[in-house]
């Protein structure tokens, strides 16, 4: 090493002895003849002083600007009294120089590397390179490092092996679009990048491999978030011989052994569990945020008689009446509106709203309050456990779409009454998925996990005859109220396998040139197995109480998938284009 020690490391205890540093320039001061400087690194800072005596360096030390890297050889003092620095580890201590080789300039930052920055995060990803010699998204990083140490810590304890398999892959679209590869020694055929390796693992299981994992990287061409990539990280497994239990109790083993180990905080387990019915009754969403209660109610019953001619129609059709209660505020007009137009964003047709006056009296404030006779004003008084002040807001619509809508405007309500507390960690199974939706624009089935994903148990028989009906052996991870992870027990028979194609729609000829190469793996003693995906970008952003995946990422898109330090993507030469056989169309 070119240094002897790093700049977090010297203390008291290393009083006079001669040793060599390395790093950047973090700041200068001159003070009345001495020079300091803060020198940083991975590790920390280390003041540096250079005094006239020591003519040479203290010459060469006057070109010194800020990110310029040093290497110094020096003395280790003692701080004058008074002068000590108790905000860092090595601040009872300096070291006096008496070498000092400059080993490379650096231009005036773009921005400076500050503990706290006001700059935007577009100039941040520009200069990414930079943006990670700061302290705070260091750490992000090395705690992603160090929940990557711990599931690899953990899995190995249990006897799981780490794959990799390939990145270009057969184009098997279904949910997201795929990002394709052209092929150049196959002209007009295409890779694709995995969007995850799902039929690898499975692939894996038929040979015996028993326990799977992978740091898989995950490809998807869809529109980005804040929680979105178009290339992601996931802790992706797969077992043998396994139900649904073996796998939360392994993730939930997973989870307290990073928890404990990045940040010494013990989780309960085993993690509370709703069926999708109950996190939609109850929450409206699958992904429920258990960080404060605020639940939906269902009031179909209580408006079984009513005057209200939407409400009316809306249940003839088979809708319901769903609502909720907030507490706390005295709602305007003007926020009924305001709160009118959001939910509308997610297809609802308005938004009634009721403000209880006085449960006493059963008084009401309402545009419906004239059609709600006293017996109607108890009951909704009761089921929403409504007090003097309380607004009650409802809608009407088909059961799912009624749940997404109340469920956005609980999530929404519960972030602007400031009921959401922000620290502590609530971890959910979400199970008893429907295992397919129907696609009205493409008129047939999908699959709202995957296709590899097994019925529920007794239900096969129903699979052709009422799609619908049919559960699905899936279960997604859910923390605070984001999908963090997702997975299922696996059809691990050809013939289900096949059958699931078919209800999908595809038929025979395109399920072989799609799937042909699975289901032969299947043909061939293939065992009972389930698996999982965690977001690992996701996880570590909780973690750490982030909102953006970007910040746990090294060098992430933007919102248009642009990787702003490399520019990528770009256009290519005509020469490489000819090479792999494409011909650009300026539209
Ligand atoms: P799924 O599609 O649910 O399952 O993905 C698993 C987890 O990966 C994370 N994730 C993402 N993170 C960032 N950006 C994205 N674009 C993105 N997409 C997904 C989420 C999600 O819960 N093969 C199955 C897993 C299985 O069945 O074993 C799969 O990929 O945290």
């Amino acid at each position: 090493m070119l240094r002897t020690h790093t700049n977090g490391e010297l203390r008291k205890s290393d009083l006079n002895q001669t040793v060599t540093l390395c790093g950047w320039v973090d700041s200068r001061r001159d003070h009345g003849g001495l020079l300091f400087i803060d020198l940083r690194d991975r590790w920390g800072k280390t003041q540096i002083v250079f005094n006239p005596s020591q003519k040479k360096a203290y010459d060469e030390a006057q070109k010194l600007r800020a990110e310029f890297v040093v290497l110094i050889r020096g003395l280790v003092a003692a701080r004058p009294p008074k002068t000590e620095n108790p905000k860092l580890v090595t601040g009872e201590i300096e070291v006096q120089v008496t070498e000092m080789e400059l080993l490379s300039e650096s231009e005036a930052l773009p921005f400076e590397i500050l503990e706290e920055l006001g700059v935007s995060e577009e100039l941040r990803l520009k200069y990414r390179f930079l943006d990670i010699r700061r302290r705070e998204m260091m750490g992000r990083l090395e705690t992603r490092y160090r929940i990557a140490t711990a599931v690899r810590r953990y899995l190995d304890s249990q006897h799981f092996i780490e794959f990799e398999t390939p990145y270009l892959t057969k184009s098997t679209p279904e949910g997201a679009r795929d990002f394709l590869v052209p092929s150049r020694l196959n002209p007009g055929s295409f890779y694709a990048l995995p969007q995850s390796p799902q039929l690898f693992k499975q692939m894996l299981m038929v040979s015996g491999v028993d326990r799977y994992f992978q740091f898989a990287r995950c490809f998807r061409d869809e529109d980005l978030r804040a929680d979105r990539q178009p290339e992601h990280t996931q802790i992706d497994l797969e077992m043998s011989f396994v139900a649904e239990e073996d796998i939360f109790r392994l993730i939930e083993g997973m989870l307290t052994e990073i928890f404990r180990s990045v940040l010494n905080i013990n989780l309960k387990t085993p993690f509370n569990r709703l069926s999708f019915d109950q996190a939609m009754n109850r929450y409206g969403s699958d992904k429920p945020d258990l960080r404060f209660e605020m639940t939906l109610a269902d009031v179909t019953d209580v408006f079984k008689n009513t005057g209200f001619k939407i409400f009316q129609e809306s249940v003839k059709q088979g809708g319901v009446i769903k609502g909720v209660r907030a507490s706390g505020k005295a709602f305007s007009r003007k926020d009924f509106d305001g709160l009118t137009d959001f939910v509308k964003r997610f297809g609802a047709k308005g938004l009634v709203w009721i403000k209880v006056k006085s449960v006493q009296e059963n008084l009401f404030e309402s545009p419906i309050a004239k059609f709600i006779s006293p017996e109607e004003a108890k009951a909704l008084i009761n089921t929403f456990q409504a007090k003097d002040g309380d607004t009650l807001f409802l809608v009407t619509d088909e059961w799912e779409r009624a749940c997404i809508i109340l469920g956005e405007l609980r999530k929404h309500l519960g972030g602007t009454l400031g009921l959401i507390q922000k620290e502590g960690f609530h971890f959910l199974w979400v199970v008893d998925f429907p295992l397919l939706e129907w696609n009205p624009d493409e008129k047939r089935w999908q699959a709202r996990h995957h296709p590899f994903t097994s019925p529920a148990a007794q239900q096969l028989d129903l699979l052709e005859k009422e799609p619908g009906k049919v559960k699905a052996r899936a279960y997604d991870l859910v923390l605070n109220g984001t999908e963090i992870g997702g997975g299922s027990i696996r059809i691990h028979s050809e013939k289900v396998q096949e059958q699931m194609f078919r209800v999908l729609g595809m038929s025979q000829k395109e399920t072989e040139e799609r799937f042909g190469f699975f289901l032969k793996a299947l043909k061939f003693g293939a065992p009972p197995h389930g698996g999982i995906a965690i977001g690992l970008d996701r996880l570590t952003a909780m973690l750490l109480g982030l909102d953006s995946i970007r910040d746990v990422i090294a060098f992430p898109k933007t919102q248009k998938g642009v990787c702003l330090v490399s520019d990528a993507p770009s256009s290519v030469s005509e020469k490489q284009l000819r090479e792999i056989h494409i011909c650009v169309k300026n539209s």
